[in-house]
């Protein structure tokens, strides 16, 4: 069995990246997959947004990245069943400039991690286009892009599928883009109104039909080191994650 491995990606920062891949991944796990979510931001939100230490210095997905280290000794359990992690911590920040005189430097995370063997890996990008994130375009099957529903959201994008439709040419030439994600949507604000119709009529069903509305509970749920689904799952943001997961999961069965 290969595992299917997913990145959430998009080059503009703070536009709910990190909240999907903690949320989707444990609704996921929740539904009796194997899942693994692999941190690649130095930043370590994903790590520390499922309650493990980022402390400088352990085995952690800088190695993974360098293929220093056996992915294996990297992996730690979450609290959630079937939920699985390779923290990242601040050491991978000098990662884009050590691999850059590397031979194969584009290609070091494919082979690091192609042994593994989850039904869903999901990795959590960084914002930017640097080394890291074209390591993760080359090694993924299918990539999520959240879009943040304010202004500016749709600018960047076209940036983006120029960027996937050059991994495709190069190396990996499989890549899907699984969905477009509405993100922190506010149903009473008509800029958000607006995005969500721009992105439905230029994208059409590429779009996820799950829109994540703006929910406290969300980033609350962060700042206790837990994904919203078991921090709160009453919540809107945690039921809107579970139907996400059940989107997902349908769009991967046709
Ligand atoms: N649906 C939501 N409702 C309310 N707050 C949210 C929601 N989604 C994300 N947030 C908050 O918005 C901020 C940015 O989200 P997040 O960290 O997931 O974005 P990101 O794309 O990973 O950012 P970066 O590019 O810095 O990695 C966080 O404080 C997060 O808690
Ligand atoms: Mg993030």
């Amino acid at each position: 069995m290969k595992s299917t491995v997913i990145a959430i990606i998009n080059q503009k920062g703070g536009v709910g990246k990190t909240t999907t891949t903690i949320n989707l991944a444990t609704a996921i796990a929740v539904a009796n997959k194997n899942v693994l979510v692999l941190d690649l931001d130095p930043q370590g939100n994903a790590t520390t947004g499922l309650g493990i230490s980022k402390r400088r210095g352990i085995n952690s997905s800088y190695g993974v990245l360098l293929g220093m280290i056996d992915p294996q000794e990297t992996i730690q359990k979450t609290h959630v069943n079937g939920l699985s992690i390779i923290p990242s911590t601040i050491d991978l920040s000098a990662a884009e400039v050590e691999l850059f005189p590397q031979k194969g430097r584009d290609c070091k995370l494919k082979q690091s991690i192609s042994d593994l063997k989850y039904d869903y890996i999901f990795i959590d990008c960084p914002p930017g286009f640097g080394l890291i994130n074209i390591n993760i375009l080359n090694a993924s099957n299918k990539i999520i892009i959240p879009l943040q529903c304010e202004f500016y959201a749709m600018e960047g994008l076209a940036q983006l599928f120029c960027t996937i439709q050059s991994v495709r040419n190069s190396i990996n030439k499989d890549l899907i883009v699984s969905g477009i994600l509405l993100t922190m949507h506010d149903r009473r604000n008509n800029l958000s109104l607006s995005i969500a119709n721009e992105a439905r009529t230029h994208f059409k069903n590429l779009v996820f039909n799950t829109v994540i509305p703006r929910n406290i509970r969300i980033s609350e749920a962060s700042s206790h080191g837990k994904p919203v689904v078991l921090y709160d799952i009453k919540s809107i943001g945690a039921i809107s994650y579970i139907e996400l997961a059940k989107e997902f999961l349908n769009r991967e069965r046709k």
